[in-house]
């Protein structure tokens, strides 16, 4: 019945009859649903549905990152592109869609995007911030206590029988009672972090950020200090600053030179804040005592790279915010985000250019 209704709408004596071309123009517009293209196949299903209700939506349909050929290939008539932190749209991607008009990244980071040439355009960005700070927080606490307590190497001790008895000096590593904690970077996460970490009745807390956050620093109890002295009071670093030109490399030779030989460094922000080839050195050479890694790059890092063969480095494959409520969240508001760009609304989150 709808399906001989709209054909007799779409024919050309009808729409002659009740109203011409304004209400064929009219009916085309209703029925040309915006143009969703979504990179990844394994979106949680609430984002997609949501996004199905009012927009034709193609997802890609590998379990791999969209090749830039693809990715090309199919954003070039879409109204909004969802996409995740590992594909990178560049201006030259950016060249090949004129239609966009919305990037909806599920993610608080956004350095894989080329915000300038975005703004250009005039395509707006929707991000996940807030949402995700609880679980990137837990999981960089976890990250430590993995590093310092070495729960990796204990646990493979256990599965492979090098576990012979319990032993007084045996997997030991530095405690987190009466330590001084560096946190590198004071947004969202690192406060969280600091909360969690009080509790482990550290002696101090002292963070590094380009700006002063007195009433959380003063709620939290954290003193802010500048980048050398959180080097060499630290006995556990904390990264969990956005990458900016300013923080590219922070972590360089030099710098690990300033630390402690019994700090420990963890990072849960972007790899690159840190030069990779100094902190093996660093570590190979004992200059501090561990890293826990949750971001590196390349992103998977090759099976031959040097970190993979430490026992003093803990790697993950960047699961900071995956935790499963979040994961779902954050593509809830990603696909939040597009619609409400599509529909003239204003964004949960917008991230601001
Ligand atoms: C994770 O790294 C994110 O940016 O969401």
């Amino acid at each position: 019945m709808l399906g001989t209704f709209s054909s007799s709408l779409r024919s050309t004596n009808f729409l002659t009859k009740f109203g011409g071309n304004n209400f064929s123009q009219l009916y085309r517009k209703m029925c040309d649903k915006p143009k969703v293209f979504v990179t990844r196949s394994d979106i949680p299903n609430d984002a997609i549905e949501l996004l199905k209700t009012s927009c034709d939506v193609t997802v890609w349909n590998k379990l791999e990152t969209v090749p830039i050929n693809s990715l090309v290939e199919n954003i070039k008539d879409k109204d909004a592109l969802f996409c995740v932190l590992n594909d990178q749209i560049s201006s030259q991607v950016l060249d090949k869609a004129p239609k966009l008009k919305v990037i909806g990244t599920m993610s608080v980071g956004y350095d894989h995007l080329d915000v300038d040439a975005i703004k250009k355009r005039n395509i707006r960005i929707g991000y996940t911030p807030n949402i995700l700070s609880d679980a990137t927080a837990e999981l960089t606490v976890a990250l430590l206590l993995t590093t310092s307590r070495r729960i990796i190497e204990a646990n493979n001790a256990a599965k492979t029988g090098e576990w012979k008895s319990w032993a007084p000096v045996w997997m030991c590593g530095p405690g987190l009672k009466n330590k001084t904690v560096g946190l590198v970077g004071f947004g969202r996460i690192a406060q969280q972090v600091g909360r969690i970490i009080k509790s482990f009745n550290i002696s101090k807390l002292i963070y590094f950020n380009r700006s002063e956050r007195k009433s959380e620093a003063c709620e939290i109890g954290a003193v802010r200090v500048d980048f050398d002295t959180l080097l060499k009071e630290s006995d556990f670093v904390i990264v969990t600053c956005a990458l900016a030109p300013e923080t590219k490399g922070l972590f360089s030779t030099e710098a690990f030179k300033k630390m402690k030989p019994t700090a420990i460094l963890i990072n849960t922000s972007r790899g690159q804040v840190i030069d990779q080839d100094a902190l093996v050195e660093a570590l190979e050479n004992k200059q501090i005592y561990g890293a826990g890694l949750d971001v590196m790059y390349p992103e998977p890092l090759p099976l031959s790279n040097p970190l993979l063969k430490l026992n003093n480095c803990v790697i993950l494959p960047h699961i900071g915010s995956a935790a499963i409520e979040t994961r779902q969240e954050m593509a809830l508001i990603t696909a939040q985000n597009i619609l409400a760009v599509l529909n003239d609304k204003e964004m949960p989150a917008e991230l601001k250019l």
